[in-house]
């Protein structure tokens, strides 16, 4: 199989933002990754790094806010969705392309049953079903997502069910489609620790199970260890390490990458102490020019003010946006 067959995914030097063509503020510039078939890909870096940008980008879900694609291509299935009109991209979303978010509460009605919910969906997505037909395929895709009596929680509530649950539904929505992608942003963020590791594994099955390909976004390293195969480190509204997880993780060269190593607590040897990493990413349009970690890194030396250092590959399975990637001994 070539490389290229591989890719469900294929973002290419991405620039967006908000505001108008041309004079609208740049949340993302340049940012490139690839999602492989089957594969779940973590996109990690502190709040305010772009991930939610990157990710609703790709099926431009902004919920009215005045975004822009300046420049770059979103390949899916051999076609740009950049290039697509709303129309023809509404054929995408939600059928080819799910995406779930932090907050399962606001994405549900509350004032409808969660099995009429998920039925609505299974009717868009099967034209022609019966009744009961949409019934039981609304009961098996509870079944799939892991929750325990299907039939008797197919008449609850939103608010009825636990955030867990809650999730879960929005899962089953998502994969009413069998999409080829399914997008979850901080899927886990509003849920606790237990409940959190059990949604990730749920995710982390399907994929196996169905075949599908995950684009997860976290902030967390932890969850990028136990769940991703692929990953990219963002910050500042680029990408500035991806690779593989086990080489990223096994030889981590970036100073960003590091430090939020450094302030996971499962990675750090019990004699060391944690390091939170001082200051705060800049927001989108107070980038500072060179190295946009520069003010943060302790490794910085006069070039890193004024040069922007490019993703790099060091290995085929790593590259790394650092001037000092190949100098820094760790
Ligand atoms: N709707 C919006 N309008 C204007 N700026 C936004 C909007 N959404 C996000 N931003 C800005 O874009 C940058 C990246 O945000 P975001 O993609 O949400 O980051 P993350 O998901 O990594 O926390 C931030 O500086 C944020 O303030
Ligand atoms: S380019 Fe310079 S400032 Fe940026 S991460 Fe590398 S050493 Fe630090
Ligand atoms: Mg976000």
């Amino acid at each position: 199989m070539n490389a290229a067959a591989e890719q469900v995914l294929q973002v290419e030097n991405l620039h967006a933002g908000f505001g108008q063509r041309g004079r609208a503020q740049m949340a993302i510039e340049g940012v490139t990754f690839q999602v492989k078939k089957g594969r779940v890909f973590g996109l990690v870096g502190e709040s305010g790094c772009g991930k939610s940008t990157t990710c609703r980008s790709i099926i431009r879900l902004f919920g009215g806010s005045p975004f822009v694609i300046e420049q770059g291509r979103i390949l899916f299935d051999g076609k740009d969705l950049a290039a697509m009109d709303d129309q023809q991209l509404a054929g995408i979303r939600g059928r080819k392309i799910s995406m779930i978010f932090q907050d399962p509460m606001t994405a549900l009605n509350p004032t409808m049953r969660v099995g009429d919910q998920v039925a609505e969906i299974v009717r868009r997505n099967h034209v022609g079903l019966s009744s009961t037909q949409v019934r039981e395929k609304v009961v098996g895709l509870l079944r799939e997502v892991g929750i325990t009596s299907p039939e008797r929680r197919f008449s609850a509530w939103p608010h009825e069910l636990s955030g867990g649950l809650r999730q879960r539904v929005l899962i089953a929505m998502a994969l009413s489609c069998a999409p080829q992608l399914l997008i979850a942003d901080e899927p886990t963020t509003a849920l606790d620790v237990t409940i959190q590791a059990q949604v990730l594994r749920l995710l982390h099955d399907l994929r196996e199970r169905i075949g599908m390909s995950v684009l997860l976004v976290t902030h967390d390293l932890g969850v990028v260890a136990q769940h991703c195969d692929d990953m990219a480190v963002m910050y500042a509204g680029k990408i500035v390490e991806s690779g593989s997880v086990a080489e990223i993780f096994a030889n981590p060269r970036h100073p960003y990458t590091r430090a939020l190593l450094n302030a996971l607590p499962a990675h750090v040897d019990p004699e060391h102490k944690l390091e939170p990493i001082p200051g705060e990413p800049p927001a989108a349009g107070q980038y500072p020019a060179g190295c946009r970690f520069h003010p943060r890194c302790r490794f910085a030396i006069d070039r890193c003010h004024n040069e922007i250092p490019d993703n790099e590959q060091l290995t085929r399975e790593h590259a790394c946006a650092c001037h000092r990637k190949e100098e820094i001994l760790w």
